[in-house]
């Protein structure tokens, strides 16, 4: 039978999205009760870090813990893949000793040549061009503070990165449409995109992306691994910074999120971040519950 992995958004069906999101509140509510549920004990996640994080190693290993298993941190630096292991033998090896690993690493092709030499499930934990948990938790806080995302409008202002890949590929699994704002010169990416998505609309003017939209959402102007673009892009994005006067032009009670972390006064102003229609803590937090989810459905299937 082919392993079942999340390598990005596309890789799931909405069926199984919703059993997804149906077990994150279940997960959730257990949390928020202390009632403790192991479904995963004697069983290993391996997570591979080739870039920095906060949230996503402390929700997957947290998480692990949490089901009543263990987590394994690898970096590049202290593991045989900073001196040149092939990935494909690595993901041989490190497959043969656990139940699931996650990776964050630069291109999407490294991680796609992992998976096919493993054994077990691998979860995209970023790359390059995707961030399927992130956005999986984006949908899952959404739906707690709105309803059904289905038939809304999500404004995208910024960059063209890993966040918009993914939220392009949820719009089509949920049916809702991404009103995308980046600046000349940081434009999608054809070929990162299905020739059959009809799901968003290209705005030249950050504030008219805006304009009825249920959500608002931006991420950093410099990616990981684009660090050397860093003062180019300071000029090219100004005036794509999220704030008040854009927020306006968006529904009422539109909602604000950022994956995080986040540059106050470049990408978004202190006022809207910090301000009532941010939800960026929540967001953050449901990391952990949606990929406890996650890591139930691809070590034991549909419960
Ligand atoms: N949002 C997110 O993935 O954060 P980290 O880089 O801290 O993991
Ligand atoms: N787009 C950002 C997300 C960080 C969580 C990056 O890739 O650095």
């Amino acid at each position: 039978m082919a392993i079942k992995h999340f390598l990005q958004f596309s890789d799931f069906t909405r069926d199984e999205f919703e059993h997804v999101i149906e077990r994150t509140h279940v997960i959730k509510q257990k949390f928020k009760n202390y009632e403790p549920y192991h479904p995963l004990v004697d069983r290993t996640l391996v997570m591979v870090f080739e870039k920095n994080s906060t949230r996503t190693r402390l929700s997957f290993e947290a998480g692990m813990h949490q089901l009543g298993g263990a987590a394994i941190y690898l970096n590049t630096r202290d593991s045989q893949l900073g001196r040149g292991e092939p990935v494909e033998d690595a993901g041989q090896v490190m497959s043969r000793m656990c139940d699931i690993i996650m990776i964050r690493t630069f291109g999407q092709d490294i991680i796609e040549r992992f998976a096919s030499h493993s054994r077990v499930p691998v979860i995209n934990g970023l790359t390059n061009e995707h961030h399927p948990c992130q956005v999986l938790a984006d949908v899952f806080t959404f739906i707690e503070h709105r309803g059904p995302i289905e038939g809304k409008t999500v404004a995208w202002i910024g960059d063209a990165n890993n966040m918009l890949y993914s939220w392009l590929q949820a719009a089509d699994t949920f049916g809702f449409h991404c009103n995308v704002s980046t600046p000349k010169g940081y434009e999608i990416d054809r070929k990162l995109i299905s020739p059959a998505n009809r799901n968003f609309t290209l705005f030249d003017n950050p504030g008219d992306a805006c304009a009825g939209a249920h959500l608002v959402s931006t991420d950093v102007w410099t990616s990981m691994g684009y660090e050397e673009e860093n003062a180019a892009r300071l000029a090219a994005f100004d005036g794509w910074i999220v704030d008040q006067a854009k927020m306006e032009r968006a529904q009422p009670d539109a909602i604000f999120m950022h994956c995080l972390p986040a540059h106050r006064g470049e990408e978004v102003s202190a006022e809207v971040i910090d301000g009532p229609q941010s939800v960026v803590w929540d967001e953050a937090e449901n990391r952990l519950h949606v990929q406890k989810a996650l890591l139930e459905y691809l070590v034991l299937g549909k419960l």
